[in-house]
């Protein structure tokens, strides 16, 4: 088989993820491997024509692509995406058709699935032959069980891609936007409150139903909003993963992002994302915020903020982005005070649904109300916690320093006066007398401090 690798790592050869594929290529050496780096050079794959057609054509030629990728803040990264972005606008994506695929990432399984889940999508809208993915923890390769998974998946993609058995799509093609959105006329003004609301979009001029959200959102405050879009600020280049950022919280590039954040994104009271969706997602242009957004490391530098989103586009169809959306700000510690989207093309649905967020941030910014993390959060956060503590502390010394300052580091192992009762009540329960007695009782036991609560309170005070 001729097999083109498309690497979406931004460092280019000395990717993680690549050694991966590359141990493939040394244990089925038989098969011919062409390996493009796609994220380091996305500027030039841009730009220079020749270059950009001659990798199309390796695609056109090849019998299968694996599209190798480290995970960048729960998607690929903006210049991957951009990328992605190309093969659309320039109508070359035929050269994808019926080729049998894998996506490969590696991470530290921090929302891994959802870059998984928009590669899927992406390769099903290229009408490619989806076999599946593997998404290594970034060391896995260090163990021999990793390596023989890693085999044993390789195996499988060689076998399916030459039986050419054809796997069922699981996501449906994104039709057409509504753009049909006209906001109503807003009469009476909302007062917010001296809170600072910052707006960050990423239209175009032809984003005509993103712009009208804006306006409807900005219109309702008898204040005038902080408004940016990202194509006004100097912004060089997608995170190139250099990491220069671990020590300080200091990024390598000479533009005006980290400045940007740090006055504009930073002292708000309440963010809103206005995005203009792209494709299978959020734009590259997006993308490359969140992926720069990195320089802060894994300090939830949003906390306690209220975050709401604007959207417009198909998000029904993309649902990770759910995901996206709740977790990038759960595990911040931030409150998600809305999600609006555009896709019904109902005006007034859409009208209501915006004043609703604009009136709901104020409130709950001055409540100071934060809903309790789900899943998305609480378990991010215990990855960063761990990892922080352990492997990372080394390279991201600056979140070593935040969350050991903060107490983060709140391991249950810690807790030592009910870690020597469970202790001491583990062993009683070997005894059947007791165990019986106590898995009889336990129902009760387990509500009693809580009914105890609801019983005891004063209603005045928490
Ligand atoms: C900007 C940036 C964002 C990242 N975001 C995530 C993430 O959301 N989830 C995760 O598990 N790992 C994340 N990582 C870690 C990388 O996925 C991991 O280090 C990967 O192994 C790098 O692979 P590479 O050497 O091929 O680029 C991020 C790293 C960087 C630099």
């Amino acid at each position: 088989m001729k097999i083109v690798i498309l690497n979406g790592s931004p460092k280019g050869e000395p990717s993680v993820t690549m050694q991966y594929v590359k141990f493939i290529q040394k244990h089925y050496p038989d098969h011919e491997y062409l390996f493009h780096n796609i994220s380091s050079r996305i500027k030039k794959i841009e730009k220079d024509d020749d270059l950009f057609d001659a990798i199309m054509a390796d695609i056109e030629s090849c019998d299968s692509i694996i599209w190798s990728t480290p995970v960048y803040t729960l998607f690929v990264p903006a210049q991957y995406m951009r990328f992605l972005e190309l093969v659309h606008e320039r109508n070359v994506a035929q050269a994808f058709k019926n080729k049998s695929t894998i996506v490969m990432t590696t991470s530290i399984h921090f929302y891994d699935h959802t870059a998984h889940r928009y590669m899927h999508a992406v390769c099903d809208d290229l009408e490619m032959n989806y076999i599946g993915y593997f998404s290594a923890e970034m060391d896995d390769l260090r163990k021999s069980r990793g390596r023989e998974t890693l085999l044993k998946f390789a195996k499988n993609y060689f076998e399916a891609s030459e039986q050419k058995f054809h796997h069922q799509k699981r996501y449906q093609p994104i039709a057409p936007g509504n753009d049909t959105f006209e906001p109503a006329v807003v009469s009476k003004k909302l007062d917010a409150h001296h809170k600072k609301i910052v707006l960050v979009t990423d239209h175009k001029p032809q984003d005509t139903g993103i712009q009208a959200m804006i306006r409807r959102f900005s219109d309702t405050y008898a204040e005038t909003i902080d408004i940016i879009n990202l194509w006004d600020i100097n912004i060089q280049g997608g995170c190139t993963g250099c990491i220069k950022c671990g020590y300080d919280n200091n990024c390598m590039y000479k533009d005006d992002f980290s400045a940007f954040y740090r006055s504009r994104i930073l002292p708000a009271d309440i963010v809103i994302f206005a995005m203009a969706l792209t494709g299978r997602n959020i734009s590259s242009k997006f993308k490359e915020y969140f992926d720069r957004r990195f320089f802060m490391n894994h300090v939830p530098e949003l906390k306690d903020k209220q975050v709401g989103y604007l959207i417009s586009g198909r998000m029904s169809r993309m649902p990770y982005l759910y995901d996206f959306c709740q977790g990038s700000v759960e595990w911040q510690q931030a409150n998600l005070a809305g999600i609006v989207c555009d896709e019904s093309g109902d005006s007034d649905e859409i009208d209501a649904s915006i004043q609703k967020l604009a009136e709901q941030v104020i409130t709950f910014s001055e409540n100071a109300y934060c809903q309790p993390q789900t899943f998305l959060g609480v378990g991010g956060s215990k990855i960063f916690r761990d990892d922080i503590w352990g492997k990372l502390r080394l390279v991201f010394q600056a979140d070593y320093r935040y969350y050991k300052k903060t107490g983060s580091f709140n391991f249950p192992h810690k807790r030592y006066k009910s870690r020597l009762t469970i202790f001491v009540v583990m062993l009683l329960t070997k005894i059947p007398g007791f165990r019986k007695e106590f898995y009889s009782r336990i129902k009760t036991e387990m509500y009693k401090p809580h009914k105890n609560i609801v019983e005891n309170c004063d209603v005045k005070s928490i």
